[in-house]
């Protein structure tokens, strides 16, 4: 495994690479690494000769100093779980100042409204630090292929967007959704849930089974009302949203149209931790 923290020295090394003809695969991370994030190194390994991780805390995506605070740092179990999982990694470790330069701050993307729902609403200027922060890695290390996970589906498609707005020559690779055995979406916020709120949060994912199920015979807005009623005096998980949205546009929608796919998505507080999840409603 071989661990860069400067950008030109990874810069050659990757250039060297591109140039004996080998497919390189980026798998870009904020650390605290779990199964869901060596989900994504696998099938990189699998489609890649190379796989670039990299591990960095985008501080420009956080809209709440104390979340961006909070954020678990596990660097070096990160990299000993990196080291076990695949051979030959290359894993980019980049200070702010080394990805930015001197001003780490956000570029402002238009992404054609699929920012301004759901994550967007709830989150100032989310999408521009991710958008930024993507943009420099797929600038510095120019990979042919780009793996993100279904568990950030508006990231994902926020990133699609990105790329053929920049006209880059990456493809995009959206992989499902790994979760505990009681459900719960993997995420490294989980490891900050106490252990009753941790049990307890698996009712997310079982509402969105049960919206699914719903979704054959009912409308997106009966659902909706439905689901807000579960949460509404639930003890322990607080709902900031529930939407039905077209999986394209991302846009809430009332009524269903043939032909269409659509997606359940949802954000809630378990005590303080945010936690979000979504599930294809059709096929
Ligand atoms: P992070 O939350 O570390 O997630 C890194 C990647 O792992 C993302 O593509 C995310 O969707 C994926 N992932 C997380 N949990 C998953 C799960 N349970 N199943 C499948 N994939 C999962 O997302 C970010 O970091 C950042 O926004 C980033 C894209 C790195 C930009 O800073």
């Amino acid at each position: 495994m071989q661990i860069f923290k400067e950008k030109e020295a990874l810069k050659s090394t990757l250039e060297g690479l591109r140039s004996d003809g080998k497919i390189i695969g980026l798998v870009p991370t904020m650390g605290a690494l779990h199964e869901g994030h060596f989900s994504l190194v696998k099938r990189a390994a699998l489609e890649c000769d190379r796989v670039v991780v990299s591990i960095f805390v985008n501080p420009t995506q956080f809209d709440n100093p104390e979340d961006l605070e909070k954020y678990p740092r596990t660097l070096e179990k990160d990299l000993e779980l990196l080291q076990q999982a695949e051979e030959n990694l290359i894993v980019f470790v980049p200070t702010a100042n080394e990805l930015y330069g001197q001003a780490v701050v956000s570029e402002h993307f238009n992404f054609g409204g699929l920012e301004k729902v759901m994550e967007g609403r709830y989150r100032n200027g989310h999408f521009d630090g991710v958008g930024t922060v993507i943009k420099l890695l797929f600038e510095t290390i120019r990979p042919h292929k780009a793996f993100f996970g279904e568990k950030d589906f508006q990231q994902l498609q926020i990133i699609r967007k990105l790329s053929e707005n920049l006209q880059l020559p990456v493809e995009i690779v959206g992989c499902p959704i790994l979760r505990e055995d009681s459900g719960l979406a993997r995420s490294s916020r989980n490891e900050r849930l106490s252990e009753q709120h941790r049990e307890k949060a698996a009712f997310i994912y079982q509402t969105l089974l049960k919206s699914r199920e719903l979704f054959g015979t009912k409308s997106a807005e009966y659902i909706t009302q439905w689901v807000k009623e579960q949460f509404k005096n639930h003890p322990f998980l607080k709902l900031e949203y529930f939407e039905i949205a077209n999986t394209k546009t991302l846009q809430t929608i009332n009524h269903k149209t043939k032909g269409n796919q659509y997606r359940a998505f949802i954000a809630a507080y378990a005590g303080d931790v945010r936690l979000i999840d979504n599930m294809p409603l059709n096929n």
